[in-house]
């Protein structure tokens, strides 16, 4: 077929969309030589991009490259909180709304720029009084309230390392973060709000800071009396009563080297142990700003959403430093999308007049299961881009997300990226790049990006292999707190000098990178990590528990759930309550979000002649699938019974 007619085809079956040219037109990116330009010179790109920050000590080196360890910028100084907040005050954003907050209660708001600077201002005199300094590590534990963003830049406008902590996650997973970063301090709230009922952020908090050496808990009030909180005298004090003390008087920005660390936050690898992935101040932040401008289009009139949580790195990003360094309006929303109805988030929409909205993929599902009535309900024409991260995207719920929310006229950008990468890397130039539902399109400007098989060698379009990264880039992580040998291994440990995300791809005819998913020991449930060694850890960890295996299986709204096979100790009676009691266990050791979707027992697990679980058939038993290769099995009928088993259970 000739080239045209294969277009005109793929046009008509709604497999490909072209940027629109009033889109084109308007774009902040719509040159399209940026992508030659900035693969012949990577570095100049880049260093084109940083002159967006406001540097308090220019660069003139660009980059350091002693694979794999980069420094970007490194003569340069700049405060990031200065980025963020203050240089606003002096840029005509003054007034301008930085953040609209919305409580789950329906409570509401506004930080201008200038209200957040005073904020911001008071918060670092305060860790200062705490005795934080420049290098220290801050834990911080909230939910969705704005005193998150604001300890965050007030630790960065000190000098102090951040490391927030999912609220989601249990008082184990917390300890375990605290004690890894060598917190002193510790924020968290008396309780936060979730669907209508209490998060115990402090109680949570009294369990974790046992045994670390945490000597201060700062904790917001956001609930008062009915979360009712036990305060350690001599080690816990209320937020506001130490903000209200606070000298108004604008506090310095520190000024910081640009690979000074701006903040740790951990993420699920392949061992039980969580990674704290280290980023650096300046480039972090010239990934961050340089996407807002590029992938998310961002105009001074708009109003920015994006939907998670500012304790993984998507909020990290595209809440706070994207945004605000570019001077944006970002909507922060507390709490959940159904509630009190599941008209939330359109109603959201609705009220502020949101332009750009990012969300994930399970999301969109789960709004396609509610019926696209909900919507359609509501004016959402304000609405002009669109965006998905997380996982990837099926091509149904794209479509729906296409036609009910962004009434066909919104390019989608579905952003491929991970916490170690600080910021979009695969992703479309809306006003540039044609979108295909289901693939990320390709790297952005100044991104190098492969698919190869083993050896290292690219693979032909259609076949799939491995995801790599070929060129340093400025967000990239620098190390994993701590531990630099588990860095260099982990990504590094392949292909000298080649980033190894962990992601398998292939490239279609027109090199487009479509994401298979995880190739390693990773479960992604919700766009969330987790590594099943952590939930076999929690697992093994009852007094039941002799032996577990965890996998991820296909889940048609969650992406991926997780499948515990578990083996008891002798003498230990099976039951429906040990299943409850096994999942309680993993989300007390873990946090909800790691709760195993169903748990089945077996007398053995299957393993090879080595002792090696066969992962790869429980999948397969998961899935449904016909079993592949046993020959390899110690005892093939174990399989066979676990199979017959988890057909009974359905
Ligand atoms: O497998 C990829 C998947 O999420 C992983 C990164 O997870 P995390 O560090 O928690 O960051 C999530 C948000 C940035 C990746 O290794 N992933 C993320 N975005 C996409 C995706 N898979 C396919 N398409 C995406 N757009």
């Amino acid at each position: 077929m000739a080239e045209s007619e294969r277009f005109d085809t793929l046009l008509k079956e709604n497999r490909i969309f072209l940027p629109t040219k009033s889109f084109r037109a308007q774009a902040n990116f719509n040159d399209v030589h940026i992508y030659e330009k900035a693969a012949e010179h990577p570095e100049e790109y880049w260093a084109e991009q940083a002159k967006h920050l406001s540097w308090e000590h220019p660069f003139s080196k660009i980059l350091e490259w002693d694979a794999p360890h980069a420094k970007w910028f490194a003569d340069g100084t700049l405060n990031v909180a200065y980025n963020t907040v203050d240089r606003h005050l002096e840029n005509g954003r003054k007034n301008k709304a930085a953040i609209i907050w919305e409580g789950e209660p329906g409570d509401s708001k506004v930080f201008t720029y200038d209200m957040l600077a005073r904020e911001v201002n008071k918060a670092a005199h305060m860790l200062v009084e705490l005795g934080v300094k420049k290098g220290d590590r801050v834990t911080i534990y909230l939910s969705m309230i704005p005193e998150l963003p604001i300890a965050m830049l007030a630790c960065a406008k000190l000098g102090a390392i951040h490391t927030v902590v999912f609220g989601g996650f249990s008082s184990a997973s917390l300890k375990d973060r605290i004690i890894d970063a060598d917190s002193k301090i510790l924020i968290t709230a008396d309780a936060g709000w979730r669907r209508g009922g209490l998060i115990p952020l402090k109680q949570n908090a009294d369990q974790a800071v046992d045994g670390t050496e945490i000597e201060k808990v700062v904790v917001v009030q956001r609930i008062g009396e009915a979360a009712n909180v036990t305060m350690t005298e001599g080690r816990d004090i209320y937020w506001h009563e130490l903000m209200e003390s606070m000298p108004t008087t604008p506090f310095a920005p520190e000024p910081m080297n640009a690979e000074d660390t701006l903040f740790i936050l951990y993420t699920s690898g392949t061992t039980g142990k969580p990674k704290g992935i280290v980023h650096s101040s300046a480039g972090y932040l010239v990934g961050a700003n340089t996407s807002m401008r590029s992938v998310f289009d961002m105009k001074d009139d708009d109003i920015f959403w994006c939907t998670a949580d500012i304790g993984w790195i998507t909020g990290h990003t595209y809440i706070v430093y994207g945004p605000l360094s570019a001077g944006a309006t970002v909507v922060m929303y507390e709490g959940a999308p159904d509630w009190p109805d599941r008209h939330r988030f359109w109603r959201i929409i609705e009220k502020y007049g949101v332009s750009i909205f990012y969300t994930a993929p399970t999301s969109i599902r789960t709004f396609m299961k509610w019926g696209h009535e909900i919507p359609m309900a509501h004016d959402l024409s304000t609405l002009r881009l669109m965006g998905t991260v997380g996982e990837p995207i099926n091509p149904e719920a794209w479509m729906w997300y296409h036609q009910y929310v962004g009434r066909e006229k919104c390019p989608i950008v579905d952003t491929w990226w991970q916490t170690e990468t600080g910021c979009a890397m695969i992703a479309p130039l809306p006003g540039l790049v044609a979108t295909k539902p289901g693939s990320a399109t390709k790297a952005v400007p100044g991104i190098s990006v492969d698919v190869v098989d083993q050896d290292g060698q690219s693979v032909a379009p259609g076949q799939g292999g491995y995801l790599v990264i070929t060129k340093p880039w400025p967000s990239m992580l620098r190390t994993v707190w701590g531990d630099d040998e588990r860095f260099q291994k982990t990504y590094f440990g392949q292909l000298r000098g080649i980033y190894l995300p962990g992601d398998g791809a292939h490239l279609d005819e027109e090199k487009y990178i479509w994401i298979l998913g995880r190739i390693d020991d990773v479960i992604n449930v919700s766009g969330h990590r987790i590594g099943t060694m952590e939930v076999e850890s929690a697992l093994v960890d009852h007094p039941a528990v002799a032996e577990a295996a965890v996998i991820g299986r296909a889940h048609e709204v969650k992406g991926q759930a997780i499948t515990a096979f578990v083996t008891v100790k002798e003498g230990i009676e099976t039951s429906t309550d040990l299943i409850a009691e096994l999942k309680q266990h993993v989300v007390k050791k873990i946090g909800a979000m790691a709760r195993p979707e169903e748990i089945l027992f077996a007398a053995e697990l299957p393993k090879t002649r080595s002792a090696k679980i066969m992962r790869r058939l429980l999948r397969d038993i998961a899935e449904g699938r016909a079993l592949g290769d046993t020959t390899t099995l110690a005892d093939p009928s174990v399989v066979e019974s676990l199979k017959l088993q988890y057909q009974d259970k359905e």
